[in-house]
């Protein structure tokens, strides 16, 4: 166990002077939303200070002061996060990255964007399409920051055709624990120059260093998209589609899928109905939710057309085409806010985000609503069936937090443990923070942590960098 020291009234002043008072807060004063992530399940604690600063130079000078004084540092960016990796499990300083928000500067030679890390999704994405161009990674949560999903590695709805955030870093700068500041990647599209400590940075979730400039690659919008809803009579069903609609090499862009429940919660919160229930006189019991992007419109039509065929040979009771861009907009923004909608009606929430072979979704699926039950927990689900990626709720409104907790762990145990048997891994897309830490740990063996351990202990001697995330015991 590391040993830390606490923020002395000299330390603070220093903290205070590198930033502005403005962008400082100690004590009393420090809002409690820096004490946890979207998820306070996992437990929350009060930072002792917090600091926003504006630049890699003040990172740099926060770093080195409080690498030289042992006090713990807990990089955030929106807090979006849903498994306590910004939660200051030390107290110490949360280190925000939310003033560093510029989108700095387009290389439209190149394709890419040089950033803030706090630049918020929505805006990398809106300001990117204003340039004709794609930021591909689509996140469910827009709000978030591109730093917080570069330290994650998120996602999202798009990553079928385009893979995930980590394969839209270029370059990045980092302020390493000790101060140091360091230039990792280039703007180019290959390379094969020595170990990537780019790569190693992409995911590690603030525990090796502090990312305060980013060089995110972008790719022209396609011109064309077309969504598709597939409403087939139960979930087990529309899942059966996926491999399908893959190999049929339509390149979709997005296979997404939803239970009806979710549909229905959706429709309560929004006011309206954006997914049918009932198609051709039949009820609907779950869905896929496809789109096909190109800049050909025929040859759109074309996989279209194939698509049509395929998911109707798999058992949809129609294959509706999304054609208003309103209602496409409409349907989109429904099911980013899935989770939303969730968190609205429920007391208590645990998740899972596990990732299996495409052909295993079905299996998972049916065997976490198997333990939800065992355990008297409610099941729901969601998520990237195009991926794999399933987003599976533990949710209660009537049991203590104790009892939820209780019951919650033991649904994890059982689910992790089909997980694995099935090939996945503990998180596609949320991380590990410190609420998957022991799944992590069970799931890639001892010599696999330990390693992780050994590279955090590379990267951060003193281990003041989010202490006891990811695979650190602290
Ligand atoms: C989503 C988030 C929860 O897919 O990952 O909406
Ligand atoms: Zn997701």
């Amino acid at each position: 166990m590391a040993e830390y020291n606490k923020l002395t009234p000299e330390l603070l002043a220093e903290l205070e002077s590198i930033v502005g008072t403005e962008n400082f807060s100690a004590g009393d004063d420090v809002n409690e939303d820096y004490s946890h992530d979207e998820m306070p399940i996992y437990g929350s604690q009060m930072p002792e200070a917090v600091v926003l600063p504006n630049n890699t130079q003040e990172v740099s000078a926060i770093m080195k002061l409080c690498n030289e004084n042992n006090i713990p540092v807990t990089v955030r960016g929106a807090g979006t996060g849903l498994c306590g990796g910004s939660t200051p499990l030390h107290g110490g300083v949360v280190l925000c990255t939310m003033n560093m928000n510029q989108i700095l500067s387009y290389d439209m030679n190149n394709l890419c964007v040089t950033i803030q890390p706090g630049v918020r999704l929505c805006d990398l994405a809106a300001d990117a399409l204003d340039h004709g161009l794609m930021y591909p990674p689509d996140p469910g949560e827009k709000t978030g920051s591109v730093g917080g999903n570069v330290s994650t590695n998120a996602g999202g709805m798009r990553a079928v055709k385009y893979g995930t955030t980590r394969d839209y870093v270029l370059a990045m700068t980092v302020v390493l624990p000790s101060g140091e500041i360091m230039e990792l990647g280039r703007s180019v599209t290959k390379t094969s120059s020595g170990y990537s400590l780019l790569h190693l940075m992409i995911g590690s979730e603030g525990t090796l260093g502090v990312i305060t400039e980013l060089t995110m690659k972008l790719i022209p919008n396609p011109k064309e998209d077309m969504s598709f809803i597939l409403p087939f009579v139960d979930i087990n069903t529309a899942i059966s589609a996926v491999p399908k609609i893959k190999l049929a090499g339509l390149d979709p862009q997005s296979i997404e899928f939803m239970e009806r429940d979710i549909v229905d919660s959706s429709a309560e919160y929004l006011g309206r109905q954006v997914f049918p229930i009932n198609v051709n006189g039949n009820e609907v019991g779950g869905y896929i939710l496809v789109t096909l992007s190109g800049n050909d419109a025929d040859e759109l039509y074309q996989r279209a057309e194939v698509l049509a065929e395929v998911g109707m040979d798999c058992g949809a009771f129609d294959v509706l085409v999304v054609d208003q861009p309103s209602l496409k907009k409409d349907v989109w923004a429904a099911r980013s806010a899935f989770l939303t909608v969730i968190e609205a009606e429920t007391k208590y929430i645990d998740e899972m985000d596990v990732v299996v072979p495409v052909d295993k979704i079905a299996e998972f699926l049916e065997s976490a609503h198997k333990i939800g039950k065992k355990h008297g927990m409610r099941i729901r689900s969601f998520g990237h069936a195009g991926d794999g990626n399933l987003h599976i709720y533990c949710c209660s409104n009537n049991k203590t937090e104790e009892e939820f907790k209780a019951a919650a762990k033991l649904v994890m145990i059982d689910s992790y443990k089909k997980c694995a048997e099935l090939k996945g891994q503990v998180s596609g897309e949320h991380a590990i923070g410190h609420a998957k830490k022991e799944y992590l740990r069970e799931s890639v063996g001892e010599t696999a942590y330990g390693l992780m351990g050994a590279i955090k202990q590379v990267f951060d001697p003193k281990g003041i960098l989010n202490p006891g995330k990811v695979c650190n015991d602290l």
